[in-house]
């Protein structure tokens, strides 16, 4: 490839010349060059606009997030990606699936389904992470896992029912046990972390984002974490907290703080409540839900002095529904 130091990168996307105006991300100029490219969050978090560059200079914060395996693969996230140096890009090729057979479905809450899969080969993987589940060649919804693969060997997801959404649908209607999926990769950093084993620990789910935090927290109870840890569970006023009892046990066994709230309410004024009676040590927080009220959780955290490095989160977004590679 040509140096052009001095100049603007030479960028490629499948052999097309893309130009980047002065401050645009990549996925921002290949919209612009109508590429036609997928995306969703423009946040960095449901990877939906990952790309491959087979040579060129990556920038490192194009790659936050990403397992060490998609790194290998030269993975980027198109949405976190400025380039300095050329880049020659592609689709990624060749992403290798799971199958996987669907072992369980346990109705949690009327519209909250516990989807057990079985997977047929070794599939590695964090509570808290997210992967794709493909059912067939074009229907795929990204969600996260809440089982613990030290204490269970099948995968464990809940899966919230949104009456336009098809996967989800399927899964509440037509699911049955037996049945064949395919998995992606898991992926993503909201999932527990170890070197952060004595410092408390603050969860806050929102519907069936309660799924991951529940993994996570039975992880953190693996890695016999140190630290208080609370759990806030936010739901609707006519959606049931589901959970409510396996809670209530851990709570009952381990330094966990678990609190019901009513969406609505502000969640950071419970979280402050229990931030006072934290030690000094700084808090680690995982936020998981709908995306709007994750980002609007976040802003409320930092506000109150929480590091952003500190704040795990995983987004739910409604278009990561995908049929044919487009969103609908
Ligand atoms: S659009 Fe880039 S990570 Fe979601």
């Amino acid at each position: 490839m040509a140096n052009r130091r001095s100049s603007m990168p030479n960028i490629t996307f499948e052999g097309k010349n893309i130009n980047i105006n002065a401050g645009d991300n990549l996925l921002q100029a290949l919209i612009q060059a109508k590429t036609n490219p997928t995306y969703s969050c423009l946040a960095g978090q449901c990877h939906s606009c990952l790309l491959q560059a087979p040579s060129g200079i990556i920038p490192p914060q194009a790659q936050q997030g990403l397992s060490p395996q998609q790194c290998e693969r030269n993975l980027l996230l198109a949405c976190q990606c400025h380039p300095e140096h050329d880049l020659e890009l592609q689709r990624p090729q060749a992403r290798t699936k799971t199958d996987a057979m669907i072992s369980g479905l346990r109705q949690l809450s009327p519209e909250v389904t516990e989807l057990t899969l079985s997977p047929r080969t070794v599939f590695p993987y964090r509570p808290g992470q997210h992967t794709t589940i493909w059912r067939g060649p074009y229907l795929k919804r990204c969600y996260s896992l809440a089982s613990v693969p030290e204490q269970e060997t099948d995968l464990v997801f809940h899966i919230q029912h949104h009456p336009e959404g098809q996967f989800s649908t399927w899964i509440h209607q037509q699911a049955r046990e037996g049945d064949l999926l395919q998995l992606g990769t898991a992926i993503g950093n909201c999932h527990y972390h170890p070197q952060y084993a004595s410092r408390p620990l603050v969860l806050i789910g929102f519907g069936s984002g309660l799924g991951p935090l529940y993994g996570i927290l039975r992880d953190a109870i693996e890695h016999q974490h140190r630290g208080n840890m609370a759990l806030f569970h936010m739901a609707e006023e006519e959606q049931p907290h589901y959970l409510q009892s396996e809670l209530n046990h851990l709570s009952e066994q381990y330094k966990l703080a678990y609190s019901r709230l009513v969406e609505g309410s502000n969640p950071t004024e419970a979280v402050n409540q229990h931030l006072k009676q934290c030690p000094v040590s700084p808090v680690i927080a995982y936020l998981c839900g709908p995306a709007a009220q994750v980002k609007a959780c976040q802003r409320l955290l930092l506000n109150s002095g929480l590091v952003a490095e500190h704040i795990f989160t995983e987004c739910f977004t409604d278009t990561q529904i995908q049929k044919d590679g487009q969103n609908i």
